[in-house]
């Protein structure tokens, strides 16, 4: 089993969007190694936020990579615009359409006509359980396993949605592990020894009275737990 670097992603979801360009600067300063970028269209979470253009203008002023993380019905329809728009990190859910085989087809042949590399993420609320990823699990480059329901930032950490990471490694040793929702410094040691090395956290950094200082306790207490690939 390879070990896995520790990746910390704040989500902009909390952050000040007056001050978004400010914002990421700072984070990124204070250590961030993705952005995380949370996308609602109020038909598939019960909130909206932001699009395509939006996410073009943080590329402009971010140097890490974009983590984007739909929560769209339709993603078939959007994943195109979204990699024009600088996912460097492209995540749908798989209750939101029936084929994601194809959505994975959209988004590498979007990527490819840009001659650019996106990775794949595929995402799984709290009660979908881990075999629905079956058939598409060899095309993805990461499973992001919900740790609250999705729709809003500052919910509290749901420990049984993570039950499930032993199934995915079962179904993928080598997949990379995300989990967003509710993760702390406190609370972050749970789903890294379970095997999660990717971990968003919006509230615990944004926040947060000094975004490096939250940033490093959770790198540090997540590096502390991590096993790579530990199925147990
Ligand atoms: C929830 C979003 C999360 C959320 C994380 O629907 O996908 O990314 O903003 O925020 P916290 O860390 O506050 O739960
Ligand atoms: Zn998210």
């Amino acid at each position: 089993m390879s070990e896995k670097k520790i990746i910390i992603s704040p989500s902009l979801l909390s952050c000040d969007f007056a001050r978004l360009k400010d914002e990421v600067e700072a984070v990124e300063k204070a250590g961030a190694d993705w952005l995380h970028v949370d996308v609602m269209d109020g038909h598939f979470v019960n909130n909206l936020t932001i699009g395509p253009p939006i996410v073009a203008a943080i590329k402009k002023y971010s140097t890490v990579p974009l983590d984007v993380h739909l929560m769209i019905s339709e993603p078939l329809r959007y994943v195109e615009r979204f990699v024009e728009a600088g996912s460097d990190i492209l995540t749908f859910h798989i209750e939101a359409d029936f084929n994601p085989g194809g959505v994975i087809d959209m988004i590498n042949k979007a990527a490819a006509r840009l001659n650019r590399h996106v990775d794949v993420g595929i995402s799984l609320n709290p009660d979908t359980p881990a075999h629905t990823l079956h058939e598409v699990i060899g095309l993805v480059d990461m499973v992001l396993v919900m740790t609250v329901y999705p729709g809003f930032g500052g919910q509290s950490f749901i420990e049984r949605a993570i039950d499930k990471i032993t199934d995915v490694i079962s179904l993928s040793p080598e997949v990379d592990i995300q989990v967003d929702g509710g993760i702390t410094p406190e609370n972050i040691h749970v789903p890294a020894l379970k095997g999660a090395s990717a971990f968003v956290a919006g509230t615990a950094v944004f926040k947060s009275p000094d975004y490096a200082t939250a940033i490093a306790a959770l790198r540090r207490n997540a590096k502390k737990s991590y096993r790579g690939g530990f199925a147990g």
